[in-house]
């Protein structure tokens, strides 16, 4: 990998994206804000396990896999070879595909609170689908819901940006709380006790659940009627096979899975308990006409049966934890104001100051001197199946050089603010 990267190719291409791409990503997390300018690439040509080739032919490990839902590697064989059997035989047709009967076969038989399946393509219109039952199931209309849940009207109606083109009247049905801060979701609870259709969380973000949260949000959602949907768009496969609901051990009931489900193919689907989905089978309007396209079906199926044979997810906590335990020790080491925190499958990086505010500077000193190097990372760490132990080393010995770049930068911050001090008492 070499230290000088040309990113011509990309910047000319970026230019005209400008003027024919509105907005000019198709997702937020993939624009200029977190791929800093001048040192990232803007696109991204092909890749290979954990490795991606850049529109100048650089190449990356990457940690950012397409966002989390590539769990087992770029071109990853057993996929490849089971969408192009399928690619042979059609791609979409205007029946039930056998396929739909078969995966739904297969997620009942591994994810707890699946009783029946519906398939989508994005883990927004997924959710969409599983709040519109839960409204429909309760009679209710308010909703809380967490960190992030996609793009749809009641859910973005609920962020404090961007809320051009939703009514107004909307918002008053979304309320947000924090991961673990149950006294939150129960002060909402009690302010709307008879209106609480349903509570939509990630079962685990980054830091998993304390004091019992999941239980007692369980226990809340029960005692005032309203249901618990769990979002695995990202934990979904990626930290266990039956989804965080089977590793933590809580059943919600509904529950969405998306991003991983088809390692980068288009697939997502809402799941739940019968009672739930049966008893408004005839009330609610969720049909789209890609719901049983096949490509996509035959790669999540594929997944399944790697999830299924292989301990992938074994193999991909196992590379989590390695990255975790030696970032942290050379973060310590050097005493260097960065770690790397969140359960395995899923780590973020988090850089602070001298007071312990998040410090924006030296994440992007970090990441400039990561990308410079050939590391590709996103907010996220997502480790892949395919990420080797080769490749943990390399990324270690560039994260120690970036940290020692970083280390320069707090030192020289910290010593003007000790000489400002120093003036302002004199
Ligand atoms: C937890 C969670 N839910 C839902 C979504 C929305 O999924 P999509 O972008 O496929 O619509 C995302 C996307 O990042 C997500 O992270």
């Amino acid at each position: 990998m070499q230290d000088e990267r040309s990113l011509k190719k990309s910047q000319t291409l970026f230019a005209d994206a400008g003027d024919c791409i509105y907005s000019l990503v198709q997702l937020y997390d993939a624009g200029s804000g977190d791929h800093i300018s001048g040192f990232y690439p803007r696109f991204i040509e092909s890749g290979k396990n954990a490795h991606i080739w850049d529109l100048d032919g650089n190449e990356y490990i990457d940690f950012d896999m397409g966002l989390g839902p590539i769990i087992l590697g770029y071109c990853y064989e057993a996929v490849d070879r089971a969408v192009a059997e399928q690619l042979s035989r059609g791609m979409h047709f205007s029946l039930v595909s056998p396929q739909e009967v078969e995966y739904a076969q297969m997620l009942q038989k591994h994810i707890p609170c699946a009783d029946k399946v519906r398939f989508f393509k994005t883990g927004s219109s997924a959710c969409e689908a599983a709040i519109r039952t839960a409204r429909a199931y309760t009679g209710k209309k308010h909703v809380i819901r967490g960190e992030f849940h996609g793009w749809h009207e009641w859910t973005v109606a609920a962020e404090g940006i961007r809320q051009g083109g939703i009514l107004p009247e909307v918002r008053q049905y979304t309320h947000r709380c924090d991961y673990n801060a149950l006294d939150q979701f129960v002060e909402i609870f009690e302010r709307y006790p008879d209106d609480m259709a349903a509570v939509i969380i990630e079962p685990v973000i980054i830091e998993g659940p304390k004091d019992n949260f999941l239980r007692d949000l369980q226990d809340l959602c029960r005692s005032y009627g309203a249901v618990l949907v769990f979002d695995e768009v990202v934990t979904g496969f990626r930290f266990d096979i039956g989804g965080a609901q089977k590793l933590l051990g809580v059943t919600p009931d509904l529950a969405v899975f998306g991003k991983g489900a088809a390692n980068g193919l288009p697939l997502s689907f809402v799941c739940g308990k019968k009672e739930i989905l049966d008893a408004v089978e005839k009330d609610v309007y969720f049909f789209t006409t890609f719901g049983g396209e096949r490509l996509s079906l035959s790669a999540g199926m594929a997944v399944l049966a790697e999830l299924e044979t292989k301990n992938v997810t074994r193999k991909i906590w196992d590379t989590g934890l390695e990255l975790r335990t030696n970032v942290n020790e050379m973060a310590q080491r050097l005493g260097v104001r960065i770690a790397l925190v969140g359960m395995a499958p899923r780590l973020m990086f988090s850089f602070w100051d001298r007071k312990g505010r998040f410090d924006n500077e030296l994440k992007n000193i970090f990441m400039q001197e990561c990308i410079k190097r050939g590391v590709f990372l996103g907010w996220t760490v997502f480790p892949c199946f395919t990420h080797t132990k080769e490749d943990i080393a390399a990324a270690l010995t560039v994260f120690e050089e970036a940290m020692k770049k970083c280390l320069s930068h707090q030192n020289a911050k910290d010593s003007a603010a000790a000489w400002l001090t120093f003036g302002r008492n004199l």
